[in-house]
C-alpha cells in the first residue's frame, strides 16, 4: 500500500472529524456542465464519503478503513485505485475527484481512466487546491512535512491535463479551492 494510502487507511476513524464540510455548490456546478443527465456518479479517491453523500455517488477508494467509513453512510463502495478503475468503458455520468489528485500516484493515467468509464456527454469534475496561491503553498508544504507524497497542480495545469485526457476542460471556479470540469464528447 502506498504511504499516503496506508495513511489515510488508519486515519479514516478521525478523517470526518477533522475535515471542513465539503463545498457542495462547487460540486453541483461541475455536474451541470455534463452534457446528458447525472444519474450514475462515482466519486474517485471518495474517501469515507464526505463529498460523495453531498451528491449520492458512489465511492471507489483503495483505503479499506475510509471504505467501512463510506459504507456506515449508506453508500456504494468498490475498493479500487484511480489509475486502474475497477469501472468498464462508458459505465457512468459523471467522476468526482475531490480532495484527492494529489494523492494519486499518476494524475494523468487518473485522468485518463475518468474519461473510459464516462458515457459520451458525461463530466468529470475535479476539486483540488491551486498551489500557485499562498494557501496552495502553505498547504502543499504542511503535507511534505507530515509525510504525504502529495504533488499539487497549478489552475491552469489541471485544465491541461484534464485537456489532455481527451476531455473538454472548463473552467468552472478559481482560487485556493479551485473547480475544473471535463465534459466527454458526445459520438
Ligand atoms: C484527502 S482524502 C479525500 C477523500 C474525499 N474525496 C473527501 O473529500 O473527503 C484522499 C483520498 O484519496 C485516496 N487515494 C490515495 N491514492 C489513491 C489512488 N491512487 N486512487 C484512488 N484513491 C486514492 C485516499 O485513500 C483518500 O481516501
Amino acid at each position: 500500500m502506498r504511504p499516503d494510502v496506508a495513511a489515510f487507511d488508519a486515519f479514516a476513524p478521525l478523517y470526518d472529524l477533522l475535515m471542513p464540510a465539503t463545498d457542495r455548490t462547487a460540486l453541483r456546478k461541475g455536474l451541470f456542465c455534463a452534457d446528458r443527465e447525472v444519474d450514475r456518479c462515482v466519486e474517485v479517491g471518495g474517501g469515507s464519503g464526505r463529498a460523495a453523500r453531498e451528491v449520492g455517488a458512489a465511492v471507489v477508494d483503495p483505503a479499506g478503513g475510509m471504505l467501512r467509513r463510506a459504507r456506515r453512510r449508506g453508500l456504494e463502495t468498490v475498493r479500487g485505485t484511480a489509475e486502474t478503475l475497477p469501472l468498464a468503458d462508458d459505465s457512468v455520468d459523471a467522476v468526482l475527484v475531490v480532495d484527492a489528485l494529489h494523492h494519486f500516484a499518476d494524475h494523468d493515467a487518473a485522468l485518463a481512466e475518468a474519461a473510459r468509464v464516462l458515457a459520451p456527454g458525461g463530466v468529470v469534475v475535479v476539486r483540488e487546491f491551486d498551489r500557485s496561491t499562498r494557501r496552495g503553498q502553505l498547504l502543499a508544504a504542511g503535507e511534505r512535512l507530515i509525510g504525504f507524497d502529495s504533488r499539487f497542480l497549478t489552475a491552469a495545469e489541471l485544465e491541461t491535463a484534464v485537456a489532455a485526457a481527451g476531455l473538454d476542460a472548463r473552467p468552472v471556479e478559481y482560487g485556493f479551492g479551485m473547480t475544473v470540469a471535463g465534459v466527454k464528447e458526445k459520438e
